[in-house]
């Protein structure tokens, strides 16, 4: 598999982070390609939980390099804690990891605005993770940002920093107190953005290099196809582009060089902060899930909301990153559930055109139509042969790949990275 795309078919926590790890046992390099320090890809290696944020997960297996790409946005604060804390792990981290020099930096002054804007914006807010994301990309689209090889010149970046430190007390009119910690954290992002220069590279001549050389490369997205500016639940999204496209954008590849789009689901539904969730479970059923399933956020902890799979989302995800085949993640979770129920059409309001098939917030207008399945009884839980799963849970898994109309390849029934069904 010489250059194969990872991708997230819902809104995030598909469980991306377990299927790159199982992946990348034989690549030479893993490169992440979207997102920052809002992601959380929690990978089970020797029964340790290790949670991920802005590294790629294929990290964890010894001698593969990790990328991190252009279209990233990047806290080296943040970065510089997660590689240490992997690094006490007994991990080494900080000699295989390049970092594209084109790279926006996640200056602290965004996370400033960020929460100041999401309180104003009261119920209508986002709910986004705080980590300055969306105020990032909005500096990079204003050619405004700062990057990574900008702090190759320490002086020219600091003069940089200071510019968006000082826009920043301005525009939100900060107290003297915060202006003093936004000035503290300042130092701090200063000092760690010049020493990760030395990790800076052209990510694209890596890439190249290993590929023309008969390598192969594993890119990973974060967050899910729904939470995608262009093609998610807009407004309820995040700013980075998190369809298999961007892959070839961020590391400076051309989309020939792409031979498999692996698409991640649950095999239920789950959505962190607000927007449209046609098929959310909002009683005990939906509290069933979150708990069994541990559905509560990697990075910020907060409770994800629970529903039942939506098949004509996953159909138009799987449509949109060019889909080769799936991964079906969690299914132990569904164990105990007498009932199933995957939506598989939509009942359409009068008002909403079908053609149209709008993402924005009346998608939360569809009334979903289910089929109903029966469940399982058996716990599933690091089972790892097809024929071994009871027939319900078989039937279940072909149901999705009918209706997403993409071969399930592999199925995840555990956190291990041995728990792990694949189909022949
Ligand atoms: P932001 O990415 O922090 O700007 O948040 C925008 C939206 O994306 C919010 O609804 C977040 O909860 C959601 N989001 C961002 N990152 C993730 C993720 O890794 N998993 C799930 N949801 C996410």
């Amino acid at each position: 598999m010489p250059a194969t795309i990872v991708i997230g078919l819902q809104w995030g926590d598909e469980g991306k982070g377990k299927m790159v790890d199982h992946l990348a046992e034989n690549v030479d390099a893993v490169a992440r390609f979207s997102g920052g320090a809002n992601a959380g890809h929690t990978v089970e290696v020797d029964g340790r939980r290790i949670a991920l944020h802005q590294l790629p997960s294929g990290l964890l297996r010894p001698d593969v390099l990790g990328i991190i790409g252009s279209a990233c946005v990047l806290d080296p604060v943040a970065l510089t804690e997660e590689i240490e804390s992997i690094e006490k792990e007994g991990f080494s981290i900080a000699d295989r990891l390049t970092i594209s020099g084109k790279v926006h930096l996640v200056h602290p002054a965004g996370r400033y605005i960020e929460n100041i804007n999401e309180i104003r914006l009261g119920k209508a807010a986002v709910g986004t993770t705080g980590r300055g994301i969306g105020p990032t990309y909005v500096r990079k689209f204003m050619r405004k940002g700062i990057r990574l090889e900008d702090a190759a010149v320490p002086e020219i970046f600091l003069e940089k920093s200071a510019v968006i430190t000082d826009d920043c007390i301005e525009q939100l009119a900060l107290s003297a107190e915060l202006a003093g910690s936004l000035r503290e954290e300042v130092d701090l992002f200063n000092r760690e953005s010049i020493r990760l220069v030395d990790n800076a590279m052209d990510v694209s001549m890596v890439i190249s290099r290993i590929l023309t050389s008969e390598g192969s490369i594993l890119a990973e997205g974060a967050q899910g196809s729904l939470l995608d500016p262009d093609h998610g639940t807009y407004p309820f999204v995040t700013c980075g582009s998190c369809v298999s496209g961007a892959a070839c954008v961020s590391l400076g590849i051309g989309p020939v060089m792409i031979d498999e789009v692996v698409g991640v689901v649950k095999a239920y539904s789950t959505r962190v902060g607000n927007g449209p969730f046609p098929t959310e479970l909002t009683g005990s059923l939906g509290e069933r899930i979150r708990e069994q399933g541990n559905e509560y956020g990697a990075t910020t902890g907060r409770p994800r909301r629970c529903g039942w799979f939506d098949a004509v989302l996953a159909n138009y995800t799987a449509r949109l990153n060019g889909c080769t085949w799936t991964t079906i993640t969690l299914l132990d979770v569904l164990s105990g559930i007498p009932e199933l129920k995957i939506c598989k059409k939509y009942e359409l309001d009068p008002e909403i055109d079908r053609a149209l098939f709008e993402t924005g917030v009346r998608l939360g207008k569809h009334i979903p139509v289910y089929e109903t399945l029966p469940g399982w009884e058996e716990d599933i839980r690091g089972e790892r042969e097809w024929d071994a799963l009871p027939e319900n849970a078989r039937n279940y898994v072909l149901f999705i790949e009918k209706l997403t109309g993409v071969q399930v390849k592999a199925i995840s029934t555990g956190p291990a990275r041995e728990d792990l069904i694949w189909r022949k």
